[in-house]
């Protein structure tokens, strides 16, 4: 199998390309995406966890931050698992120190009080909810345009797919490769700049480029749907693709959500009740009462 652009072999099949036109073309996607978002001049902080997709995105970033005039920081949030923390935020200051940006570490003990093993009821999505939360805030009091988030494509896939069998079409309306920042409701928004590169992709750019992640799932997400889902769904990147490009233009026709922002009374930031959630929560984790109710 040849390369559809020279001679050398392949070592994709779609696209069919070499070792060193694949990593033209993937650099070159997310230099597309830069322009279609006009990211260009923008100041994004990158939520780099360890995983090879913020690996993967906080690299190519930074390869590209010349050519569309980026001002880069990097955001970790030590969130206190044992080992799993520990090997993430070694990994993620090797690579920060070899491309040379700056790394911003949040230790979640220090700053909130609490670690993410603290949380004994469903801990992967508060832990979700608390980082989304810390980067929201860290951007705004910094004025960053944009939080860079590692999202490719098959995340996208299963998110859709998630909320389709759940009947959760309101959420699909939040899907998407940006969100709009928002600084006078304290929103920044997200981009997603692997939005449309498969696993496949990524996974292979960072063999090639020898990009050192964290090999190992978090702790608590061994169990998660979307690690069931992948390994029980068989598609081609073009079908990934097509199905979230038809999701793109479904959004078009759904009603924009109308929800009414407010402060929170603790914390100051966006909330659509009195006290936000992550205040909530974090109380419910500080006085052992987080899922009682519950059970
Ligand atoms: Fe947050 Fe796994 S990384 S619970
Ligand atoms: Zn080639
Ligand atoms: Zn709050």
């Amino acid at each position: 199998m040849k390369c559809q652009l020279c001679k050398k072999n392949a070592i994709l099949k779609s696209p069919r390309l070499c070792e060193d036109h694949f990593i033209e073309y993937f650099e070159r996607k997310i230099g597309k995406f830069i322009e279609k978002y006009h990211l260009k001049n923008k100041k994004l902080l990158i939520a780099i966890s360890g995983g090879k997709d913020s690996v993967v995105v906080g690299y190519v970033l930074s390869k590209l931050q010349e050519k569309y005039n980026l001002s880069l920081e990097y955001f970790f949030i030590r969130l206190g698992i044992p080992f799993f923390t520990e090997k993430s935020e070694e990994i993620v200051k090797k690579v920060t120190q070899e491309i040379g940006y700056p790394l911003t570490i949040y230790d979640l003990k220090e700053e909130e009080g609490f670690v993410i093993p603290d949380i004994k009821y469903k801990p992967c999505s508060y832990c979700g909810m608390t980082r989304r939360y810390i980067l929201n805030k860290y951007a705004y009091e910094n004025k960053f345009d944009y939080v860079v988030m590692g999202h490719n494509l098959d995340d996208e896939v299963f998110f859709a797919f998630n909320n389709l069998f759940g009947k959760n079409i309101s959420q699909i309306q939040r899907t998407g490769p940006l969100t709009e920042t928002n600084f006078e409701k304290k929103l920044i928004g997200r981009v997603k700049p692997l939005y449309y590169l498969a696993e496949e992709e990524i996974l292979l750019y960072a063999k090639l480029k020898n990009l050192p992640y964290i090999g190992c799932a978090c702790p608590n997400s061994m169990e998660s749907t979307q690690k069931k889902f992948k390994t029980k769904t068989e598609f081609t990147r073009d079908q990934k693709l097509n199905f979230i490009y038809s999701i793109l233009e479904i959004k078009k026709f759904l009603p924009e959500e109308t929800v009414e922002i407010k402060f929170c009374e603790k914390c100051g930031f966006p909330t659509t009740s009195n006290i936000c959630k992550f205040c909530r929560t974090k109380e419910k984790i500080l006085t052992g009462t987080l899922g009682k109710k519950m059970k």
